[in-house]
């Protein structure tokens, strides 16, 4: 049995994160997947996510394609996250590539090809466009 292991925002859900999730799931039998908590989401992006990070964890445990969910607190505990969960393979968007290639010593590490033409910053400005 192979387990797999995905981090992000994954803020106002979008078809990128369902690609994403969906082929991620593919690589194995058991998908966990991390979503940033909204103190994390500040700082790694200097803006708090739209949705509350209750709602996004909800969003996200209802896909029948995940098995587990869990609200990633801190960056510096990725490995924590990666062996308490047991992964085998830790997938990433290719927006992240080689950056989590020191997690190489306890699970493979894949980066799968974005999705084109969206973003949630994307989605964000586009609606504040609207007048
Ligand atoms: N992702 C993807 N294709 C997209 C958008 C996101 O494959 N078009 C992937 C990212 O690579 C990441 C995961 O979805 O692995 C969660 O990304 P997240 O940062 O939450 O979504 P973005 O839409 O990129 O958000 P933002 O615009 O705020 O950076």
């Amino acid at each position: 049995m192979k387990r797999i292991i995905t981090f992000g925002t994954f803020d106002v859900f979008h078809v990128g994160h369902i690609n994403i999730l969906e082929r991620a799931a593919q690589y194995g039998d058991h998908l966990t997947v991390g979503v940033s908590s909204d103190a994390l989401n500040f700082s790694k992006k200097g803006r708090y996510p739209i949705y509350p990070e209750s709602d996004r964890c909800k969003i996200i445990r209802s896909l029948k394609f995940v098995n587990e969910v869990f609200v990633e607190e801190s960056l510096e505990f990725k490995k924590k996250y990666i062996e308490k969960c047991n992964a085998d393979i830790l997938i990433m968007g290719d927006d992240w590539a080689g950056r989590f290639d020191w997690v190489n010593e306890i699970c493979q590490v894949i980066y799968l090809p974005r999705t084109p033409s969206i973003s949630t910053t994307e989605i964000i400005e586009v609606v504040k466009s609207i007048k």
